[in-house]
């Protein structure tokens, strides 16, 4: 139904963070015409990009919330399609609760706008499962409901609903793809916004103890971000406009029994600090990845190994 990805010119906003790296990755593997990769460098690293950029990926930093860094970008490249990562890491809505919302609104109008001007062909959109809030039935499906509790999910859910919206009165081609916790190299380890793997991981390398936030029932789904961008590109060939799908594993795990895991395959057997709960924190996402089954074949690495190839990767960086 729609072009191969193989002919195409592809930007890939917040093509510099963990996902959108891996993305652009995987796009340059499957030998797309040409990959471009823009980001404000807010979380993301030029140098998560090196292998790409000597495959040709061309890096421009750059705000995909002022228009005219997206003039620029769609008057010097022929883009056919967009791949919306950007955005401020949830931790960062606690910070600026008003700007992580207006990132993750701002950007994907401005796509929108373009895309309703014909700049480019098709826009694959990120949402995130944190806009369905703690789940009220499991698994939770797509038509679970989306009661955002922070604003960082509260601009994704209002992100989502743009999209669906421009699609309804434009006929354009846009869809959304909805990962679950992801995790794997080059996830943001350092600073206030890190990410509970990594600052485990590396909490654990620094030979501190690791912390669990609140209970540690709260659970997650847990996916290897290998298996969603491979998803992702698979995803783009038959899922229809307006149409979202969630990117998860179907086996959700608390992050004591994530904690419990990391530690057993990093020989810890320490004390485990426990803290305040965090305020909002979503206490349960029991995905399904049904519809994910009936569209595509999603290969989906096992968590011990998913986790074994991760540790490596950040202790290679110490
Ligand atoms: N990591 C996860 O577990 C997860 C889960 C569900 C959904 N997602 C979604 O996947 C996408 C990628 O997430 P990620 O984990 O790679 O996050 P990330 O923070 O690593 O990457 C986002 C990138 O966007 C960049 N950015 C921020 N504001 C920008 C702007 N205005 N213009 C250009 N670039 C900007 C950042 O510098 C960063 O490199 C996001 O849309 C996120 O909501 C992630």
């Amino acid at each position: 139904m729609r072009d191969s990805l193989t002919n195409q010119t592809i930007l890939v906003t917040g093509g510099a963070g963990f996902i959108g790296s891996h993305l652009v990755d995987q796009l340059i593997q499957l030998g797309v015409k040409q990959v471009i990769a823009v980001d404000n460098l807010f979380l993301g690293k030029e140098a998560n990009l090196t292998e790409a950029i000597n495959h040709g990926c061309i890096f421009l930093q750059g705000d995909i919330e002022v228009a005219a860094t997206l003039s620029f970008l769609f008057n010097e490249y022929s883009i056919d399609t967009v791949f919306n990562c950007a955005t401020k890491a949830l931790n960062y809505s606690f910070i600026n609760p008003a700007d992580a919302y207006q990132t993750n609104t701002n950007g994907v109008i401005n796509l929108l706008e373009y895309l309703r001007q014909g700049q480019y062909k098709t826009l694959c959109h990120f949402s995130t499962s944190e806009v369905y809030g703690t789940a009220v039935y499991e698994p939770m499906d797509e038509q679970h409901p989306r009661n955002p509790t922070t604003t960082y999910a509260a601009g994704k859910a209002a992100a989502d609903l743009a999209v669906e919206a421009y699609v309804r009165m434009f006929d354009l081609d846009a869809f959304i793809v909805r990962p679950f916790n992801n995790y794997g190299p080059r996830q943001n380890y350092q600073g206030q916004l890190a990410s509970i793997i990594p600052l485990t991981i590396t909490r654990l390398l620094a030979g501190e103890a690791p912390e669990i936030h609140g209970t540690g029932e709260q659970s997650r789904d847990f996916i290897y971000v290998n298996d969603t961008v491979s998803a992702i590109t698979q995803l783009y060939d038959v899922l229809p406009a307006g149409d979202s799908v969630n990117i998860a594993t179907q086996n959700q795990l608390s992050i004591k029994a994530l904690i419990t895991e990391l530690c057993e395959q990093m020989d810890y057997h320490g004390e485990i600090i426990t803290k305040p709960a965090r305020p909002a924190d979503v206490t349960a996402h029991n995905a399904s990845n049904q519809k994910l089954y009936r569209l595509i074949n999603p290969s989906i690495t096992p968590l011990k190994k998913g986790l074994a190839k991760t540790i490596e990767w950040y202790t290679l960086l110490e």
